[in-house]
């Protein structure tokens, strides 16, 4: 295989933490995808309630689950949000002069295909490097791009969030694209330290393109995340068997529910696992276990809702000043662009 170098994208001084994967894709040098699951899913699972980070969700078939999600006729958001990009896209460009994207979350990548049809059209080249930890995601991008997008500049980079954006060059224009409205699933004390340490890590000619999804009647919201071919139900107890895959442990999906509501006053879908008997978990590598109580929930994943101004005026204390505002005729979901303020 022909030796590929670094992206020019990535900062000098972080140069030497990454290493080629395969053709297009990028990972931390050393084993950090394993070596932290363990301590964030069991203290996460040691607290009251038990909870679990998102990013848990996508090994391969988590991945392809979620992508089986966004055409369900209950899940609005998706094809909500591309009808957004697809209009607006060239406006987005236009207002955004950068050399390259980066997409948090990318996921298979299939709504920014308007975005980097826009920067090709009017800026005639262009990098993309998708940050996301579904190595499948980041293929599966890859093979797309590559094929429809040959004057495109690809670089996926498998990593978490903050280990890629902390590692993109300041100097380097570039417009931040985080979609899907994933920035629900981080909880009130997630979403600051995220905010704070993602601006710190942009550089002065940088943009961010956010994603969200606003607050809607209480039956749409609760129908998107519970549809009735029980997809949904499949994606969040797969976490489970990632987990097993991950921990050597023995959670049994046989042996718990999903069950998914509104928490009007914190405005957020929350996303359980109810157990349907009570039975003992076991994590035989590091010696521990814990008895799960019938109906007892460990809650796996949060989806918030958002208030499309009041999120931009929570930006503008992280330096993030809005530029635009784009949504449908419905006003269900908002796609906001913001500049990093130096
Ligand atoms: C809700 S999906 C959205 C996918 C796509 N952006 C879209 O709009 O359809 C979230 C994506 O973020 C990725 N992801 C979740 N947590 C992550 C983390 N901490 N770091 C990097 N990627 C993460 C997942 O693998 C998944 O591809």
């Amino acid at each position: 295989m022909r030796k590929e170098s670094l992206p020019s994208i990535i900062a000098p001084q972080q140069r030497a933490r990454w290493k080629n994967d395969r053709d297009g894709i990028w990972t931390l040098d050393g084993a950090f995808l394993d070596a932290i699951p363990t301590r964030s899913i069991l203290t996460t699972l040691w607290d009251q309630p038990r909870w679990l980070e998102a990013y848990h969700l996508y090994d391969q078939r988590g991945s392809e689950l979620f992508e089986q999600i966004c055409e369900l006729p209950e899940y609005y958001l998706t094809r909500t949000e591309n009808s957004i990009l697809e209009a607006e896209a060239a406006t987005i460009i236009a207002a955004a002069p950068v050399e390259c994207i980066v997409e948090l979350g990318a996921g298979y990548s299939k709504k920014t295909i308007h975005l980097l049809t826009e920067q090709l059209r009017q800026r005639h080249k262009g990098i993309f490097a998708p940050i996301d930890v579904s190595r499948s995601g980041l293929l599966a991008s890859r093979d797309a791009l590559k094929r429809d997008f040959p004057r495109l500049e690809f670089h996926g980079l498998h990593a978490r969030y903050e280990e890629g954006f902390t590692s993109i060059d300041q100097a380097v224009p570039t417009l931040f694209v985080f979609l899907g409205s994933t920035i629900g699933n981080f909880n009130h004390s997630e979403l600051p330290r995220f905010f704070k340490n993602f601006s710190q890590a942009m550089g002065p000619d940088d943009y961010l393109l956010l994603g969200a999804d606003r607050l809607k009647d209480v039956a749409v919201l609760e129908k998107a995340y519970d549809d009735s071919q029980g997809l949904t139900a499949q994606f969040i107890l797969n976490v489970f068997i990632h987990i097993n895959r991950l921990l050597d442990s023995n959670f049994n999906t046989e042996k718990m529910r999903y069950h998914a509501q509104f928490n009007s006053e914190w405005q957020q879908i929350e996303m359980y696992a109810v157990a349907a008997e009570t039975h003992e978990v076991h994590f035989p590598n590091v010696e521990t276990s814990f008895n799960w109580k019938r109906d007892e929930r460990i809650l796996v994943e949060i989806s918030r809702k958002f208030d499309s101004l009041r999120l931009q005026e929570q930006l503008r204390f992280f330096d993030l000043t809005p530029v635009d505002h784009f949504t449908d005729p419905d006003e269900w979901f908002s796609v906001l662009l913001f500049k990093k303020q130096c």
